[in-house]
């Protein structure tokens, strides 16, 4: 690898590779994911496997440091997480000084920006301890961010976190008003969980490979997965499951005909999209989409919320998976084809599909981020380019134009 770099800037030779579809710009141990088969591992463990049987807190401890915590370590992390949820007063109300009407991945953004100004210990990354602090901040926090957001864009009330909770029923609690035991069961809760574990790394897609650019410059971990959260917000990558759900209300206000607007989508002139399917890495059914599919049925049950949009969703993929333009395309449903329906049966807004895709990646982003800062061959990002533009020429002044 070293020779050829090398080789590469001595004759001044650059690869031109829009979108990096064959360029690796890190070495990592976190993820692995085999596109064509159909495989998602978190440092080894199968996401099957995570999915059924781990929870949101242990899988972001996985990922950060590398193995499964002990009952002990476990426990420890859950009650510092736990004991840092609470926000500052004037934190909340920088949160409720943004117009109601502003989309929450904007205050979002703005909000976990704005962090390092409330922890300035953590702005400069500077040890072990306080990259432990500054993960610990971030994963109690962003729910808690997220959960006032929802709040105040519906113009309700912001409660007090709530620790003795747990960290996930807390998290549906400040962001639902509604409390577990009475408005909604475990399967509520423990579907919630799963969703964040399927969506807590993803190697290097858009936003991971964000915050590692933008970190690459040393920049503050909040500030970088701040960059991260700003990319997820883009309607090809976490936006994709607000707009999964546009489509479909769209499919049922014609009438529910999913055939036309598959029809539609296969006229490239048309532009659009069959949002929820695709993936630049998946060339084969999305192995989180699967278990996401599962989910959706039995949380649906649960709420006892039997959706249309659900029938809709499953009619769309079976027209697809039999359509020569998807197969021959391999198109499957990707994660997000399915999860907005769970979100939408638990009562969040469509606008804060995209916010709990960002609760989920958070841990991704950390790790990716410290695996980044403690790895020796990275290197500034700083891609090259390959120049189109005019050769040189004399400025006219403005006169003479
Ligand atoms: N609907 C219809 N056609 C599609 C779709 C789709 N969802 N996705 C890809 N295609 C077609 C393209 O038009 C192209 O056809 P062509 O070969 O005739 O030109 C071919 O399939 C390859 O597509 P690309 O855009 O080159 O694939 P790429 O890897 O660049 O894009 C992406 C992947 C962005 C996910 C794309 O599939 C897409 O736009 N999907 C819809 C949005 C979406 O669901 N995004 C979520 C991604 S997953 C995530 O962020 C968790």
């Amino acid at each position: 690898g070293v020779a050829i770099s090398s080789l590469l800037a001595d004759t001044g030779l650059v690869t031109y590779d829009p979108g990096f579809m064959n360029t690796a710009n890190c070495r990592s141990e976190i993820t692995y994911i085999d596109g064509d088969a159909g495989i998602l591992r978190y440092r080894g463990y199968p996401i099957e496997q995570l999915a059924a049987s781990s929870n949101y807190l242990e899988v972001s401890y996985l990922l950060a440091k590398g193995e499964l915590p002990s009952k002990a370590e476990f426990e420890a992390f859950e009650t510092r997480v736990l004991r840092h949820t609470h926000v500052h007063e004037d934190f909340r109300r920088l949160i409720s000084s943004f117009p109601r009407t502003a989309h929450p991945m904007a205050i979002i953004s703005s909000a976990v920006s704005a962090l390092p100004g409330f922890y300035p210990e953590v702005f400069a990354v500077a040890g072990e301890d306080e990259e432990e602090l500054a993960t610990v901040l971030l994963l109690a926090k962003m729910p808690t961010i997220v959960a006032y957001v929802l709040r105040h864009t519906q113009g309700q009330r912001m409660l007090d976190v709530d620790p003795e909770n747990g960290f996930v029923d807390d998290f549906l609690r400040l962001a639902l008003h509604q409390v577990r035991g009475e408005q909604f069961g475990p399967e509520v809760v423990a579907a919630m969980d799963k969703l964040l574990v399927l969506h807590a790394d993803h190697e290097q897609n858009c936003s991971t490979a964000t915050v590692r650019s933008v970190g690459s410059a040393h920049t503050n971990l909040f500030l970088s997965v701040s960059a991260g959260i700003n990319a997820l917000s883009g309607p090809l990558h976490g936006g994709a499951n607000e707009a999964v759900l546009t489509m479909l209300e769209e499919i049922r206000d014609d009438h529910g005909d999913a055939k036309s607007f598959v029809a539609k989508v296969k006229d490239k002139s048309s532009g659009a999209r069959l949002m929820g399917f695709g993936h630049r890495v998946y060339k084969n059914y999305d192995p989180r989409a699967a278990i996401v599919k599962e989910a959706a049925d039995s949380a649906l049950e649960a709420l006892g919320a039997r959706d249309e949009l659900l029938d809709i969703a499953m009619g769309l993929e079976e027209i697809a998976l039999s359509d020569d333009y998807f197969v021959s395309r391999k198109l499957y449903p990707n994660v997000d084809f399915y999860t907005g329906l769970i979100y939408r049966a638990m009562g969040f807004p469509t606008s804060m599909f995209t916010p709990l895709f960002a609760v989920g990646r958070m841990p991704g982003w950390i790790a990716q981020w410290r695996e980044m800062m403690h790895d020796p061959t990275t290197k500034i990002a700083r891609p090259r380019q390959v120049y189109t533009g005019p050769g040189e020429r004399d400025f006219v002044s403005l006169d003479a134009r």
